[in-house]
């Protein structure tokens, strides 16, 4: 099932690889016109979801490179949804976690999502329409060892999600979370063993891990005309593990 998308402006962060270049193809498939971002010029994503694509190789950790990204949202024509998408996890203790670990997971799952909503928030008041998707975790809703900085960081960005969305509301601007569970991407692949994969998989009620289509089209359904009337909300797509 593909949203429509058509005459729409949508800002993908993070849309490389796994969830965000799942979301990436699925808007296109919806006719929208897409703005994305990774870390890598080498990545060519202008050519790979067949429909026009500006492409900002952006690391977030760098400041000047993010501002000069954000100054070119605030001036864009129009940008009528955005996903802030991108995201790094280090699982490790308290204790071994450093402050560059904590730095990187701040600024780049809350920091700069916070200072995208900034800037999109402009053009989207222009226009009097907007729908921003936070992508949170599981994690920003429990917890277990090696998380504290992640958890820290996705509670924040709900945060962020209830924070703007109470002052764009005015403004027809929407913004929502959608928490995924574990979901078969470079992210869980890195972080988790094999046999922790299938331990993972094991325990949620499903008894399955999540593909980024079924986040995807979570995350697509608040970021469409068809979300009217759901703001501040976070949509865990988890397969019931936190209700378990
Ligand atoms: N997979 C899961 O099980 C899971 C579960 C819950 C939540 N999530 C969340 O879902 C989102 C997507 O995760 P994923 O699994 O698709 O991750 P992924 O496969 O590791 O992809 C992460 C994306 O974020 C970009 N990114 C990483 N570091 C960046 C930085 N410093 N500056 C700018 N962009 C950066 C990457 O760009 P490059 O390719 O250029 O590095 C890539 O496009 C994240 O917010 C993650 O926390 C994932």
């Amino acid at each position: 099932m593909a949203f429509d998308f058509s005459g729409q402006t949508v800002l993908v962060t993070g849309a490389s690889r796994g969830i965000g270049e799942q979301i990436a193809r699925d808007v296109a498939d919806g006719g929208g016109t897409l703005l994305v971002t990774s870390t890598e010029a080498s990545h060519k994503l202008e050519d790979r979801f067949g429909v026009a694509t500006h492409h900002f190789p952006i690391d977030f950790r760098h400041e000047a490179d993010t501002q000069h990204f954000l100054a070119e949202l605030r001036a864009m024509d129009r940008v009528d949804v955005c996903i802030n998408n991108a995201g790094v996890a280090r699982h490790k203790l308290m204790e071994d976690t450093t402050v560059e670990d904590w730095d990187d997971t701040a600024t780049v799952n809350v920091k700069v999502p916070y200072l995208i909503t900034q800037a999109v928030a402009e053009p989207m008041k222009r226009h009097e329409y907007g729908r921003i998707v936070n992508i949170a975790s599981i994690w920003g809703h429990m917890t277990k060892p090696t998380r504290s900085a992640y958890t820290a960081a996705k509670h924040g960005i709900r945060g962020v999600t209830v924070g703007t969305a109470i002052e764009l509301a005015p403004f027809n601007i929407l913004v929502n979370t959608v928490s995924p569970g574990f979901t078969r991407t470079d992210m869980f692949k890195k972080n988790y063993s094999p046999a922790e994969q299938t331990q993972a998989a094991s325990r949620v009620p499903l008894k399955r891990l999540a593909e980024p289509q079924e986040i995807s089209v979570a995350v697509l359904f608040l970021a469409s005309k068809l979300n009217t009337y759901i703001t501040g909300q976070s949509l865990l797509v988890d397969g019931g593990y936190s209700i378990g």
